[in-house]
């Protein structure tokens, strides 16, 4: 099989990496990918949110199947100009990837199929959102309703900031993002994430994890895209994880086949655990990232196979194989980061790691100059590891951490610190 992947992160990486352990792909293309992605597969420039651009290429390149990694070229609506040209592709429609790119359309779609998340109030205007606040009081969360890059969500602990935050929005600090919002309650737990592939109708979960928000130790500071994730997450167990399916994750999956609009890709699921209850914080119409890296590291080559099987709607007959193991991986960012960055500096020591399917380092923001590979990204590489235990993946990630030579990173050295006992 000829595949294509979208995308040019470490998600995207490590989608590459999995995708080709697996004997069923003859040719890989990663579109427009970075430099670690280029030592394993070809890369090509190419304008991925550009439906038109992209079936061409396809065309051209005598594509099979493509999976797309972010959640842009979504809901721009390429799955659906590929769908049109009878090609077959991994991720939902424009109208299905509204479970990410509109927050207010995801709490309709919970009251219509009965899911727990928390309670809102949806505005167009700023004098009635902001009587809502005064109304509930702090803590409360402020969201613009469109997409933000992950960063339209005020966690307010008082009423001033999020009556702020609702200024912002309406002024427009968020763009068309912020032309909505939507008010919730502050849900208080502990975060997880669940992971599911969709085929319209069947649900099939490969995964749990959970990622450190904050860039600081000990879960501080600013908020980022990630600065790590493992995988399992411990808080996730069995039990809540069969409640959220029967409870969240189903009852969606029917609600968007019974609107016309079937949910294919993965979903993924962000979740707010307390007293064993489930409740739904947040879809995403894409693997998280870091959380992708973690994934296809426990599940290799098998990861291939049943995306594939989402994508043809053979969910029902497909099936995970579980290694009892761990993954953790760790983010190693440019100095500054989550606020301004120096683009450019020279990462050594990369050929000194090891590459098994127990250790990998994929790349999320470099490209290569002049022999040489650069930062050119605010999170630049995913020390990734598995072992039998959480703590023996944890000590691999660390020591690929320690054989990187580059004073313009820094990284956070308490990953999986919860899972671990603190
Ligand atoms: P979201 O983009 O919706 O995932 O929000 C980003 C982060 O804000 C989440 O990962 C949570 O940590 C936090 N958050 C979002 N909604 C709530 C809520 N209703 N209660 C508490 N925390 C929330
Ligand atoms: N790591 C969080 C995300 O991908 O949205």
């Amino acid at each position: 099989m000829n595949i294509l992947i979208l995308g040019s992160g470490g998600r995207e990486h490590s989608l590459a990496w999995a995708v080709l352990q697996n004997p069923k792909c003859d040719k890989l293309i990663v579109a427009p990918g970075n430099a670690g992605i280029a030592q394993i597969a070809e890369c090509a420039a190419l304008d991925i949110e550009n439906g038109g651009a992209v079936v061409s290429f396809a065309h051209d390149n005598s594509i099979d199947f493509i999976i797309v990694g972010p959640e842009a070229p979504l809901a721009a609506g390429v799955a659906d100009r590929l769908r049109e040209a009878g090609m077959l592709v991994f991720g939902p429609s424009a109208a299905a990837a509204k479970l990410e790119a509109s927050k207010s359309f995801t709490k309709e779609i919970c009251d219509a199929a009965n899911a727990p998340t928390a309670a809102y109030g949806h505005f167009t205007d700023a004098d009635s959102a902001k009587a809502y606040v005064r109304e509930q009081g702090a803590p409360i969360v402020v969201k613009a309703d469109g997409l933000a890059a992950g960063k339209g969500v005020i966690v307010a602990m008082d009423e001033q900031t999020a009556l702020d935050a609702i200024d912002d929005m309406f002024g427009g600090a968020f763009g068309g993002a912020g032309a909505e919002v939507v008010i919730e309650e502050f849900m208080e737990g502990e975060e997880a994430s669940f992971f599911v592939l969709c085929d319209g109708e069947t649900v099939l979960p490969i995964g749990t994890a959970q990622d450190h928000k904050r860039v600081g130790e000990g879960d501080t500071g600013p908020n980022t895209g990630g600065m790590g994730a493992y995988s399992p997450a411990p808080v996730l167990t069995d039990e809540i994880a069969q409640i959220a399916l029967d409870q969240i994750v189903q009852p969606t999956v029917d609600e968007m086949a019974r609107r016309g609009t079937p949910y294919q890709g993965v979903l993924y699921v962000g979740l707010m655990i307390k007293d064993g209850q489930p409740r739904l914080v947040e879809y995403n119409v894409r693997f998280g990232d870091p959380e992708c890296q973690v994934l296809m590291m426990r599940l290799g080559a098998q990861a291939m196979d049943l995306m594939h099987a989402a994508a043809e709607g053979r969910l029902a007959d497909a099936q995970v194989n579980w290694a009892d193991d761990h993954a953790v991986t760790v983010v190693m960012a440019a100095k500054g980061y989550p606020g301004s960055y120096e683009k450019g500096s020279v990462i050594n020591g990369l050929e000194a790691l090891p590459e098994t399917s127990f250790e990998m380092c994929f790349h999320a923001g470099t490209s290569e100059s002049t022999g040489q590979v650069i930062a050119t990204g605010g999170r630049v590489l995913n020390a990734t590891a598995r072992g039998a235990t959480l703590q023996e993946a944890r000590d691999r990630a660390y020591a690929m951490i320690d054989t990187i030579d580059w004073p313009d990173g820094f990284c956070r050295r308490d990953i999986g610190w919860r899972a671990l006992g603190g």
